[in-house]
């Protein structure tokens, strides 16, 4: 375990203060001193199958929003060819108000570096790029850095410690986005990456099959990926010791919540910031104990708890689970990023609705109808409310607007629209 067992981070507020002022990149020398690299070692010895097994037997689910199994996705991988296998790191985080990925970038960018190795041996991928958000010019340099001292140290390039993985040696490039949401769907990330517009695809054929330049490609979160490393070196049976299960007497394909997991929080909360803990930790913890509450004046109301296209937590549902299951309790699309916006008594939701459908409608690729038309009418019809010449019919005509754009499955090419519309 290379930092402190479940903490992948510590718990840090952004940006760092108090006790934590003084945190720094963890440079490669530092990173191994904490016994860094050590899981990666341990799969260098491994037959790859077995290393997935592990992730499959610990239930990781990925921590970039959609909490598909990790090593299920690993698994759907065809057999080798001879050609290129990728793997695509997703560090776009554009989803407003999430910036869990940052902060691991930031100070602990060889946990991830560690991560990508081990996926690579694991499913014998040659080549990895981490896609990072235009906007992290600073995380950029700091991560090229943690690139250039991984190369120096022989984990990437030629000479690698792994060895040749698929016949080839590894490498690891950093990519640039240029400031598109779009650009963090995963197959849109493909598309940018190949140097074309962010245009999501369609799907199937999915990315393990025909990914990045048409060829097979595992596409995973930051966060699950740093993951990966503690999960090698403790066993899967520790990361279930964490988190939430399946309810007594459901099957196993019943997908549970294992594990620890990061939480954004900001708003007018006290200590905003990245604190890990366990999947089914309440808001109402995040908040009053990591946060240290409310700043004083301020009630909670509400919450954008997973991002804003998981739709909103209200007053009551303060001690919510934060599990993968709070869309089914709770009635919103899931738990998203896990970094919640907290909304203050004296913040009108109808504003937050609007800025909310300011932001889809300006980040729609334009691709499907329902996606480019309705949220620019859901925005249109918001500022209206807002100006207070809205009428009751508004209501019935924004409801249905949402839900054309994205209750009914096949109207649109990916999960931008049904984002969209939760949070009218
Ligand atoms: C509009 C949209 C934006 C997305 N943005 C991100 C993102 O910034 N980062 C991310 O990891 N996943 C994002 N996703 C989810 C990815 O498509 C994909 O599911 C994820 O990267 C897979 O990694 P994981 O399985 O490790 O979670 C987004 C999805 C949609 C529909
Ligand atoms: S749903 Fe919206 S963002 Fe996604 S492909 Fe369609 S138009 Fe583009």
């Amino acid at each position: 375990m290379p930092l402190e067992s479940p903490i992948l981070l510590k718990n840090i507020p952004t940006p760092p203060w108090g006790e934590f002022a003084d945190r720094k990149t963890l440079s490669y020398d530092d990173y191994v001193k904490a016994d860094g690299y050590k899981s990666l070692d341990q799969a260098i010895g491994m037959e790859p199958k077995d290393i997935v097994e592990i992730v499959k037997a610990a239930e990781l689910r990925g921590r970039g929003g959609a909490g598909f199994p990790a090593g299920m996705k690993w698994s759907f991988l065809p057999p080798q060819d001879g050609g290129q296998r990728f793997l695509a790191i997703n560090c776009d985080e554009s989803e407003p108000a999430t910036f869990k990925d940052q902060v691991l970038t930031e100070f602990d960018p060889h946990l991830i570096i560690e991560g990508i190795a081990i996926c690579m041996k694991a499913c014998q991928l040659d080549t990895a790029y981490y896609y990072i958000r235009g906007e992290y010019h600073h995380h950029r340099v700091i991560f090229e850095n943690a690139i250039a001292e991984a190369y120096a140290n022989g984990v990437f390039g030629e000479n690698s410690r792994m060895g040749k993985v698929n016949e080839r040696w590894p490498n690891l490039y950093l990519q640039r986005g240029a400031g598109a949401y779009i650009c963090g769907e995963e197959t849109a990330l493909l598309e940018s990456l190949e140097g074309k517009r962010g245009w999501p695809r369609i799907k199937p054929p999915f990315p393990a099959v025909a990914g990045a330049f048409g060829r097979p490609t595992i596409i995973n979160n930051v966060e699950t990926l740093s993951m990966v490393v503690p999960v090698l070196a403790n066993g899967a049976d520790w990361f279930k010791s964490m988190g939430v299960g399946r309810p007594e007497g459901a099957p196993p394909n019943v997908p549970a919540s294992f594990g620890p997991k990061l939480f954004g929080i900001s708003g007018p909360v006290q200590r905003p910031g990245v604190y890990e803990d366990n999947l089914g930790v309440t808001l109402k913890t995040l908040v009053e104990d990591h946060c240290k509450g409310m700043i004083p004046g301020k009630q909670f109301k509400a919450a954008f708890h997973g991002g804003i296209s998981m739709g909103v937590l209200d007053t009551t549902e303060y001690e919510a689970e934060m599990d993968f299951d709070i869309g089914k309790k709770y009635n919103n699309l899931g738990l998203g990023t896990a970094c919640a916006t907290i909304i203050p008594h004296d913040v009108s939701m109808v504003a937050m609705a609007r800025n909310c459908a300011r932001f889809y409608s300006h980040e729609s690729c334009g691709q499907c109808t329902p996606c480019r038309e309705g949220g620019n009418w859901l925005y249109k019809m918001l500022t209206r409310i807002e100006a207070g010449d809205g009428t009751m019919k508004d209501l019935d005509l924004l409801l249905e607007i949402a839900s054309s754009m994205g209750s009914m499955p096949g109207t649109t090419i990916c999960g931008l629209a049904d984002g969209a519309n939760w949070a009218v």
